[in-house]
């Protein structure tokens, strides 16, 4: 079912996008094993930390180029979107493109005066990429709902750009098979996908075109991320 198939409060799910992301809570409210250090606003949006982390890899990759393509699928409510537009040199930036597999929710995003105006020409508003903006994208940050997720997967390692990197949202080997955490996970696996398997409660899958892994400060990001994680008692 779509979000927008039933009587949905829009106003109380734009909140986010305004200014008003409410509160963090403890990761566990949702994932039962997470350990008491991983926090998320909602069972929707990615975790505080994790969120966080993608920004700081934006803001690290884009420092590199000045023609920084940005791709995300599944923006929602846009607790990865907001971190990684505030990450960023805007004079660094060729494109933000992000993507909503729901047309109605799409649609209202455009409208919001969240968009700096030099970046909202960079936002796309389709349910999916094609192939060509999949080639050109140096960071690929995989959000969307089933079955779209799993189709960028594999897009971005067919067409994938040599050296950018791919974030995989939900991706835990260790989830019940039931679970589209799980499928997601096992078709990273059957694709072949060499990377890391990142340790948030939710999962995440974390590769570089062209590398059995990503770059060492790519992944000194994450293991600080860890750090702050498990430094909380
Ligand atoms: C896991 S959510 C994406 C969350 C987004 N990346 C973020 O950090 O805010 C994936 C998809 O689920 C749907 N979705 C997001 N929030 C929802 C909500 N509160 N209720 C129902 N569906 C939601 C949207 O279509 C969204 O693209």
């Amino acid at each position: 079912m779509t979000v927008t198939d039933v009587d949905t409060d829009w106003d109380a799910l734009f909140q986010p996008w305004e200014n008003n992301e409410g509160a963090v809570h403890p990761e566990r409210d949702w994932t039962p094993w997470a350990h008491p250090g991983w926090l998320s606003w909602n069972e929707h949006a990615a975790e505080v930390q994790v969120a966080d982390f993608l920004a700081s890899l934006a803001r690290e990759q884009s420092a590199d180029t000045d023609e920084w393509v940005c791709l995300e699928t599944g923006v929602g409510q846009g607790y990865i979107t907001r971190r990684i537009v505030s990450a960023v040199n805007p004079s660094k930036i060729r494109g933000i493109w992000v993507f909503e597999s729901d047309l109605e929710w799409s649609g209202r995003i455009r409208q919001l005066p969240f968009w700096p105006d030099n970046l909202h020409s960079c936002i796309k508003w389709e349910i999916t990429p094609t192939p060509k903006q999949m080639q050109q994208a140096d960071l690929v940050i995989l959000d969307s709902k089933k079955p779209w997720r799993q189709i960028e997967t594999m897009m971005w390692s067919e067409v994938g750009k040599e050296g950018s990197l791919l974030y995989v949202h939900d991706t835990g080997t260790l989830h019940p098979t039931r679970d589209g955490h799980f499928s997601n996970g096992f078709m990273i696996q059957q694709l072949g996908l060499e990377g890391l398997w990142l340790e948030n409660p939710r999962g995440g899958f974390l590769a570089q075109k062209g590398s059995s892994e990503p770059k060492f400060k790519y992944k000194e990001l994450w293991d600080r991320t860890l750090e702050q994680v498990y430094a909380f008692e």
